[in-house]
């Protein structure tokens, strides 16, 4: 499904960070020397074990920031896969620290920049996660506020995380295009009220969830042309 329509009365736009700007399996990927043909199964298991962790943080009420439950994510993911390596659980954190960005990011940001639009990032991620991976990719002057869910202590899809692009930003809900290639954050910002574009890099279904974005595109390349101010 590809909905090639365009997105107007867009002041800002704010992204999501980690599958969006960020590729969360480059820390495996360049660990393949180790981990061989793992290299897929434990990037899957350490990003379903890390985002569970945050959903069940956020139901329990128990809050820590997401570079703790990165690590847990990741314990969880080397203990399924039979692994015990503590320099390799060391190498695999460091390498998500700083993740490589998609490789389309600086120019799509410099367009948007030059066309006028604020821009932002708002994530799950803790602040020193944001900001580190944000200077790795040299994005530093392409970006204005990196939002992160630790100023409200719980994680997406709460409404509260969203609330906090509208405060951030200085722009009404209905004035931000939301940027994730989450399924289930794109569904959670729209059923908030942001306007969202879904990145659907991986070709899968639409949640089954309340909230639908108004674009589903492929690459962050296909953003620019659809935004109207
Ligand atoms: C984030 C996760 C959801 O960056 O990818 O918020």
């Amino acid at each position: 499904m590809n909905k090639p329509i365009q997105l107007e009365n867009i002041e800002a736009c704010v992204f999501d960070a980690y599958g969006t700007l960020f590729d969360f399996g480059a820390a495996a990927e360049r660990c393949r020397d180790v981990l061989g043909d793992k290299v897929q199964q434990l990037t899957q298991i350490w990003r379903t074990k890390q985002l569970e962790y945050t959903w069940l943080r956020s139901l329990r009420g128990d809050y820590v920031d997401f570079w703790h439950v990165t690590g847990q994510g990741l314990d969880y993911a080397l203990a399924a896969l039979g692994i015990e390596d503590n320099a390799l659980r060391t190498r695999l954190m460091e390498l998500y620290f700083v993740l490589d960005a998609f490789p389309e990011v600086p120019e799509v940001l410099r367009t948007l920049k030059d066309s006028d639009f604020k821009t932002g990032i708002l994530s799950n991620g803790s602040p020193s996660m944001l900001i580190a991976a944000v200077r790795r990719g040299g994005l530093e002057s392409l970006l204005g506020p990196l939002i992160s869910v630790d100023d409200v202590g719980i994680y997406k899809p709460h409404p509260s995380v969203y609330q906090l692009a509208v405060d951030r930003m200085n722009v009404p809900a209905e004035k931000i295009c939301f940027l994730s290639a989450n399924a289930w954050d794109a569904a959670g910002a729209a059923y908030f009220g942001l306007r969202v574009v879904w990145i659907n890099r991986f070709g899968t279904p639409p949640e089954q969830l309340p909230g639908s974005p108004e674009a589903e595109i492929r690459t962050l390349s296909e953003l620019p042309p659809l935004l109207v101010r």
